[in-house]
């Protein structure tokens, strides 16, 4: 009778038992924020009465942005939770859901954090739609058996609607196979390795068996198996590290079978392979011989020449007003119009190499191929510094990406003062303490710089923009040394909405300003245009000069970006770009990304595309002539993303001197095939597997039946292309993998292309 009534009770104040589970969807809550309010003992029996399944907003308390709430939920955990358990020593609390960002508070000890708070050093991280799941430990979580427990829980709404919400608090015990995890950690630096590690949360030792199978995705052949027994601590989880050879396609399957509970791990893993061959020691030119420059203006140019330093730079012809330094770095200026070419020589222990060069003097002639560089948003978001990206300048040199013509340094958004000074000009806040300094140390070194601004009174991440301000800005940017201008629709869209003027010409406007300031400095600036929310920029980005303009929204690190940014949304845009002024389909993706909002402490993360995948993000972009622009820290680049970015053949493609932007040429189930002629009078042709399954692919077919204008001419200049239809595909034809950067036999044009992958090849008519 007394069990019946309590049972009662506790269905009436939200709290059930269920077998084993404890469960509670009603709490205390109070708006604001004040930490005490984590203490066990705090009176709450004045704060209101809240149901935790549904946010706060829904129940009638303010939708407050950028504020906080606590919830106090009081539960008593009978020891009857515990019944029949084979563990003892943990409970699982599952808290609700959270909009936005939580720190969970048990008798007044942290238990768990989901997202980031905005005072946290890495920044807010948002942490909606995700389980929250927390291990108590019985012994040390300060967890009281058969009495009342206060669980806190310290609740930050960035917007929208707040609080907890989704399902009740659970508070279950788990079984002792549940805490068992294994996870895949790679290193493909040096001699690469994978560490399989398997740990379990809780008390309880175990031990197992290990066993692990490398196959090679391209043969079939199994390579490697290692059996062996396992034991595994709380806190000291077995790792074993199994090396693999980065110039294969692994693939990696980790099975642990636990002794005790018969609990059977298993985990796959696709392997980062490295496909560019090593360069050579000797001198290799690795950029397009041209640069573009107007008259008057500096000129800021790094030879980018790969093969083992020291290396020496001569020039017997350099034009009278340039200088070449030893390091291959360009500078002087031209005043007048004019096409000058000249032969540089490069120079090591191992040989030497020369490039006929081409610097290219007219009002109208920077962008001669799309920038190559980096640029800190996809890394560090608004958590850039100027440390930040000087270690990311520092590795582009050190790394050997400066020899691939990786040149732009490029700041996003973040960088602005929180005012401007009363003479109206915008310093860069204090976490750039000397961007003329930063911009001195680039130019040294042949590096350029880019910064970012808006149209709008405030930029995309709350900072200010140049509205009213754009001639300022400009000068200052000059006085810096900017060689780069990102300059993005954000809040400008509020002008057009005060004005209710929505025509191109309102989208030129602010446009055609800023680019009239720019030109009255006495130095280039490429101007790079934001992608303007639906305003579809590249039909009209022409007529201000723009240099490249974004052609999808903002990319991020899955494979459904990729996709969408490359794939559907760079379809038909080829007739948009040109020499000078290119269509950007947003920065890359690969390496160490996160935008500053990344899982690990610093803000980053490992870029969530597989290796398959990354191949393919820099395939479609060099195809599609978009800007490189490096989106990782460069400082912890890894083997594996340095192959990506540095094959000389691949940027070749991005880089060629036609400047014809590839576009989808042929379309076969989930096949797609994009080309674009070469100035050589070769093709490029990538061949994707967009698809979810692996797919047997027969190259040759595909390529013989590309449309009539994709089909490789006899070599000669550029702009004496002569289209003829080969005889019959294959005759006196030379395949050419650009990755392997070797030519293929004919019994190697029947592939797999695994799913998401790729195939990038080149191809050239004999004469
Ligand atoms: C927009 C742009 C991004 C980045 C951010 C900065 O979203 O598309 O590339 O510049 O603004 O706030």
């Amino acid at each position: 009778m007394k069990n019946l009534f309590i049972t009662a009770m506790m269905v009436l104040m939200g709290l059930q038992m269920g077998a084993q589970n404890v469960t509670v969807s009603q709490a205390k809550f109070q708006q604001g924020d004040d930490m005490n309010w984590a203490k066990p003992e705090m009176d709450d029996a004045t704060w209101n009465n809240i149901d935790i399944t549904k946010q706060w907003d829904k129940q009638g308390f303010p939708q407050n942005t950028r504020a906080y709430g606590w919830y106090r939920i009081h539960v008593n955990i009978p020891k009857s939770v515990f019944q029949g358990a084979d563990q003892q020593n943990a409970l699982v609390f599952n808290l609700p859901m959270v909009d936005d960002a939580d720190e969970c508070y048990l008798n007044g000890k942290l238990i768990g954090t989901t997202g980031r708070m905005p005072t946290n050093p890495a920044g807010f991280f948002c942490g909606v739609d995700v389980a929250q799941n927390f291990v108590v430990d019985v012994k040390k979580d300060g967890l009281r058996l058969d009495a009342d427990n206060v669980v806190a829980v310290r609740v930050y709404n960035r917007g929208g609607s707040g609080g907890l919400y989704n399902n009740p608090l659970i508070i279950s015990c788990p079984k002792a196979e549940e805490g068992l995890s294994m996870s895949l950690i790679e290193d493909s630096n040096g001699e690469s390795h994978c560490d399989v590690e398997i740990g379990t949360a809780y008390a309880s030792a175990t031990s197992g068996t290990f066993t692990v199978t490398l196959t090679d995705r391209e043969t079939g052949d199994k390579i490697n198996t290692l059996p062996r027994k396992l034991s595994i601590k709380r806190g000291k989880p077995a790792r074993i590290p199994v090396p693999y050879d980065k110039r294969k396609m692994c693939l990696l399957t980790a099975t642990y079978t636990d002794a005790k509970t018969g609990k059977v791990l298993t985990e796959s893993k696709q392997l980062k392979y490295v496909l560019t061959p090593v360069a050579p020691a000797t001198p290799r030119f690795n950029g397009a011989p041209v640069w573009g420059v107007r008259p008057g203006s500096p000129v800021i140019y790094r030879f980018p020449v790969s093969g083992e330093k020291p290396m020496k730079f001569t020039c017997s012809d350099l034009p009278a007003g340039l200088q070449l330094t030893e390091n291959g770095v360009l500078s002087g200026k031209i005043d007048k119009t004019a096409i000058l070419t000249f032969t540089v020589t490069a120079e090591n222990a191992k040989g030497k190499a020369q490039q006929e060069f081409t610097l290219k003097v007219g009002p109208d002639m920077i962008g001669q191929t799309p920038p190559m560089g980096w640029n800190s948003w996809n890394c560090w978001g608004l958590t850039v510094t100027q440390e930040k990206v000087m270690a990311s300048a520092q590795a582009l040199i050190d790394k050997g990406l400066a020899d691939y013509g990786y040149s732009y340094i490029n700041i996003d958004d973040g960088w602005e003062a929180p005012e401007r000074n009363l003479d109206g000009t915008l310093d860069a806040n204090q976490k750039f303490p000397s961007m003329k300094g930063l911009v001195d140390w680039l130019h040294e070194r042949g590096l350029k710089f880019g910064i970012y601004s808006t149209p709008g009174a405030t930029t995309c991440g709350g900072y200010l923009g140049s509205l009213g301000h754009e001639k300022e800005d400009a000068e200052v940017w000059n006085k810096w040394g900017v060689d780069y201008l990102k300059y993005d629709w954000c809040s400008y869209e509020n002008v057009r909405v005060q004005e209710n003027d929505y025509g191109f010409a309102s989208c030129l406007r602010p446009h055609l300003l800023m680019q009239k300031y720019l030109r009255q400095q006495p130095r280039d600036i490429f101007y790079s245009l934001g992608p303007l929310g639906g305003t579809q920029v590249h039909l009209w980005g022409v007529y201000c000069d723009g240099n490249s303009w974004r052609t999808a929204g903002d990319i991020n690190d899955t494979w459904k970006s990729i996709y969408n940014v490359g794939f559907r949304q760079q379809l038909g845009k080829s007739q948009y770009s040109s020499i000078g002024h290119w269509n950007d389909p947003d920065m890359l993706v690969v390496g160490k990304v996160g935008y500053g909002l990344g899982e690990n402490t610093n803000g980053l993360r490992e870029t969530r595309l597989t290796p398959d995948e990354q191949y393919t993000h820099i395939t479609l972009w060099t195809l599609v002539s978009s800007n490189l622009l490096i989106g990782c820290d460069i400082s912890q680049m890894d083997d594996f993303v340095l192959g990506l970015l540095c094959n000389n053949e691949v940027n070749a493609i991005d880089q060629d001197l036609l400047g014809k932007q590839a576009d989808r040429t042929l379309k076969e189930g989930d096949i797609e095939v994009w080309s674009r002629p070469l100035a050589d009078g070769a093709i490029a042709v990538g061949i994707f597997n967009t698809g979810e399954t692996d797919q047997q692919v027969d190259m040759k077919a595909l390529i013989s039946a590309l449309p009539s204008g994709q089909l490789p001419v006899g070599s000669g200049a550029i702009g004496e292309r002569k289209r003829r239809r080969p005889e019959g595909f294959g005759g006196g034809s030379t395949i050419r993998d650009l990755w392997r950067q070797k030519d293929l036999s004919p019994n190697e044009l029947n592939c797999t292309i695994p799913l998401h992958g790729c195939r990038y090849l080149k191809i050239t008519k004999e004469n």
